[in-house]
């Protein structure tokens, strides 16, 4: 009896040490999902400041000097190495590797009856990296959609600035890249 009052009491100290333990583990996706959130309504904010200012034509450069640093510094502040990667870029240095085309594919077949995307975690011995996806919504379209929704003065100054985009044509509700979180390990 005793023994057996032992063996149980071994168990639950294992049990609970082992579940202490695991409760240590970093949940990685949810603080991908709060830094993501966090660069989308600050890049949002600002955009939508900088139309109101001076239109696209203002926004447009303001995103090409700014968009960049602002994910990297975003990143650095959290610990993490934050991009946005896409396979049509506006900007060359926002181009997917092969590897991450591969996850971008995935992602967007996955897309749900509702028309959700998930989010895609890969851990490797150094890194975690979580994939999170960007939805095309309707306030996009008027630099990301086609050539009737894309007004003539946006058209030249994003001809002027990207001679070599690839980034329109979309739709709402099409997946328009992905945000990689990488935390190292
Ligand atoms: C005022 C025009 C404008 C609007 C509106 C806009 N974008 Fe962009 N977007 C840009 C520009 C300019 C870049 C290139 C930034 C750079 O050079 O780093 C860009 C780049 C991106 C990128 C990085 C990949 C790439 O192609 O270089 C993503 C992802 C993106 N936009 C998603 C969105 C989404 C989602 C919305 C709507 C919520 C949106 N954009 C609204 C102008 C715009």
């Amino acid at each position: 009896m005793k023994a057996l009052v032992f063996r149980i009491f071994f168990l639950l100290v294992f049990f609970s040490f082992g579940f202490g333990c695991q409760s240590k583990t970093p949940d990685y996706e949810s603080i991908a999902i709060t830094i993501t959130n966090e660069a989308k309504t600050n890049l949002i904010h600002k955009l939508n400041s900088k139309i109101a200012e001076g239109g696209t034509e203002q926004a447009v450069p303001f995103c090409k000097l700014n968009a960049i640093g602002f994910t990297n510094g975003l990143g650095q502040k959290h610990g993490v190495s934050l991009r946005r990667i896409t396979n049509k870029p506006r900007n060359q240095s926002n181009l997917l590797s092969a590897n991450e085309e591969k996850i971008f594919l995935e992602v967007e077949k996955l897309k749900t009856y509702e028309g959700v995307f998930p989010n895609k975690s890969i851990t490797s011995d150094d890194s975690v990296i979580v994939y999170i996806p960007i939805p095309v919504m309707g306030f996009c379209l008027q630099c990301h959609g086609n050539s009737n929704e894309i007004q003539k003065s946006t058209k030249q100054i994003l001809n002027q600035e990207y001679p070599n985009d690839k980034a329109i044509g979309y739709k709402v509700g099409e997946l328009r890249g992905l945000f990689s979180v990488k935390f190292p390990r």
